[in-house]
């Protein structure tokens, strides 16, 4: 068995002496796409910033291509390939699209590539080549999310976490962003998604974890997960 990309080993996590993840533990193999699903306030935020080195754990380990990122900075562990696409998108406004998506480079030097990479994501996101030079805080939600999820991909990161793709956006914005998660997927990259829509999540992941107040409740296969009466109750809207 080959072993995990990414691997969260009981993971204590929180702000100060508020303690908000209680023993996370989970994996994500080489180009897999798993959701992370739960109640606002669930703690799904935390664990991303937790991964992405914002938060720094105080018990569990985090492993990331064999290598022990626990203690890492946000910079190191984004060097290392795990690239963040926070909730609420936190583009830089004033700054143009293009602008915005060679700030995901920063770390890179090489140039050629750099611009490579740039033409594939206005490939991806057609409608981002066209407003290139225009300010990222003008774009609409979708754009906006369009403009961060590239700003990500950027970095030529190996794992790609998106916190809250849907929200706010109308169904035909998240259709368009699920077939480029789709694509991504398909390059080989492995994706890390927190989702308030779990119908969304469940048709793009092929694994998830559910958590409730800082605890993995279930976890398993989104197959299984969507027949799981529990689960189709609380956070599917379903009668079981
Ligand atoms: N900076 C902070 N300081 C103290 N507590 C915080 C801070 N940020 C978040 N929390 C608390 O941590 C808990 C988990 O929040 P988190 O943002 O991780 O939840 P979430 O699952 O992402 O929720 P949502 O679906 O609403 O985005 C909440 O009780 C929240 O109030
Ligand atoms: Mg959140």
């Amino acid at each position: 068995m080959t072993n995990p990309l990414l691997e969260v080993d009981s993971v204590m996590s929180g702000y100060g002496d508020v303690n908000i993840l209680w023993g996370v533990s989970f994996c994500i193999s080489r180009g897999e796409t798993v959701c992370l699903v739960g109640s606002n306030g669930a703690g799904k935020t935390t664990l991303l910033r937790t991964i992405s080195g914002l938060l720094k754990p105080t018990q569990g380990r985090i492993t990331f291509q064999g290598r022990d990122i626990t203690h890492a900075t946000p910079r190191d562990i984004l060097a290392a390939g795990i690239a963040h696409v926070p909730e609420g998108r936190r583009l830089f406004g004033p700054m143009s699209v293009a602008d915005n998506l060679l700030m995901g480079a920063y770390l890179r030097d090489d140039q050629h590539e750099i611009k490579r990479d740039l033409d594939h994501m206005y490939s991806l996101f057609p409608i981002l080549a066209n407003r290139r030079d225009q300010a990222a805080g003008t774009l609409s939600g979708g754009e906006q999310q369009m403009c961060a999820i590239a700003r990500g991909m950027m970095g030529r990161p190996v794992l790609l976490m998106i916190d809250e793709l849907s929200l706010g956006l109308a169904p035909q914005v998240v259709e368009t962003l699920g077939e480029v998660v789709r694509r991504i997927t398909q390059e080989g990259l492995s994706v890390l998604l927190v989702e308030q829509d779990v119908m969304t999540a469940f048709e793009l992941a092929s694994k998830g974890v559910v958590l409730d107040t800082g605890r993995i409740s279930v976890m398993g296969s989104t197959d299984e997960l969507a027949k799981n009466p529990a689960v189709r109750e609380a956070y599917m809207g379903l009668s079981v």
